[in-house]
Formats: structure tokens, sequence, C-alpha cells
């Protein structure tokens, strides 16, 4: 049964809207590629885009990754069908697949890098760290988790401006991320210790810069 979700813009009406919200409010292009510069993408690597929304991130690790795999994956088929179009544009090799939100459709250790931005914000703390157990499952060993999201505030103006998006948004998912919680829970579903890489202040808040890896064994 497929688990519910928070959509990219909190409401459905609002999804068609999100690639002109997100490049208007945020340094969308810089943050993406400074997630995929911090995972030194390989030619020939397998990579999960982990709620992939759009596929703007999807398209850009494809250009970084020639001649690997790489899939994006979403819980809300609505934003999935605007990503398809952007990817059938590009001419694009991605895969896009609809995640019910617990189980990942893959087998065990298939993955080099797993990338995510924006997304953990979105989950409660039961289903981050249901994701992060999955993500643990289906990366290789050694293989990495880099993500992009909400972190602990650096000043008081951060503070308030993430309270303020968390007034629009919620609290119940976002509480883990200003509160600093993504570390442990990563950590505490089978990850290595986690690295925050750099802290970005935005129009909404801080945003954090995650790496972790998977054990060997
Ligand atoms: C704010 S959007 C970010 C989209 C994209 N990663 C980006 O950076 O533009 C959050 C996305 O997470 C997706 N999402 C929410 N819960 C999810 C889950 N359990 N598994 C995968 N994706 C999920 C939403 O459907 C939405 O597309």
């Amino acid at each position: 049964m497929p688990t519910t979700y928070i959509p990219a813009l909190k409401y459905h009406f609002l999804t068609p809207f999100y690639d002109w919200f997100i490049r208007l409010t945020m340094p969308e292009l810089k943050v993406k590629n400074r997630l995929i510069y911090q995972a030194q993408l390989q030619p020939n690597e397998k990579v999960l885009d982990f709620g992939c929304g759009t596929a703007t991130l999807t398209l850009l690790i494809e250009e970084r990754c020639s001649s690997g795999t790489v899939i994006g994956l979403d819980t809300d088929p609505q934003i999935l069908a605007i990503a398809q179009k952007k990817i059938s544009q590009k001419k694009s090799a991605i895969t896009l697949l609809t995640h019910e939100g617990s189980t990942l459709p893959f087998p065990d250790c298939v993955f080099d890098k797993v990338l995510s931005s924006w997304v953990f914000h979105h989950l409660t703390t039961a289903q981050k760290i249901t994701a992060f157990k999955e993500i643990n499952r289906v990366l290789k060993p050694q293989g990495e988790l880099h993500i992009a999201d909400w972190g602990k505030s650096e000043t008081a103006l951060m503070r308030f401006l993430f309270f303020v998006l968390q007034v629009f948004d919620n609290f119940y998912t976002t509480n883990d991320n200003v509160e600093g919680k993504l570390p442990d829970l990563m950590q505490k579903a089978g990850f290595k210790e986690v690295e925050i890489l750099g802290n970005q202040s935005t129009l909404f808040g801080t945003l954090s810069y995650f790496k972790t890896v998977k054990c060997s064994s």
C-alpha cells in the first residue's frame, strides 16, 4: 500500500509550479552542481536520485556520469510526469520509477552512489529511518550517500527564516533537520560516520551538504 507523502510544494495543485518556484527562490543549479561535485561521479557508475521530483538533478547527474546508469525515483506520479516530459525532450536514457514509500524496487548492493536534494525534510522520523535503511541496502559496500537538505541553522537569522518555512510547510517532518538529527538517523540506519561538507545560507534557512558511506560488510 502506498505510504502517504508530502508533494513537492505541499499541495498537489502547486506541483506544476515547482520548477519555477525553486529556480526563483533558491540557487537551485548551484546547489545541485555542488552536490554533484561533492559526489565525484565517475563514468560507468550506477546512480540513484532519491526523490527526484522534476528530474533537474537527475539530468545533471546523467551529464556528469556519461555511460553510467542513472535512475530517478519519486513517490509522486504527478511530478514524475513533469520529469518524464523533461527527460523525453532531452532524449535522455534516464529511467524514472515510482516508489511506494517503503521498500525500494531494487535488489541489494546495486548502486555506487545515491544523491538526494530537498527530500528528507518531507519525511517523518520513521520514514527517514526507513528510507536511510533502504538506501543503505541498495548501495554497494563502500557506496556513498550524498544529500543536500535543510540542516542545523548557523545563525539566529537562518533559524528565523527556517521557522517561517516551518509555519508554511510543517513542523513534524522538518524538526529533525533543524535540530541537526539527520546524521544520527543515517547512522542508526547503518551508515558510517556522517560528514557535513558545507553549509549555505538561503532565503529559507541553512542548507547542509551531507556525505556518508555504507560499511564494507
Ligand atoms: C521538495 S521536492 C525535491 C525534488 C527534487 N529532489 C529537487 O531537488 O528539486 C521533494 C520530493 O520528494 C518526494 N518524496 C516525498 N516523499 C518521498 C519518499 N518517501 N520517497 C521518495 N520521494 C519522496 C516528493 O514527491 C517530491 O518530489
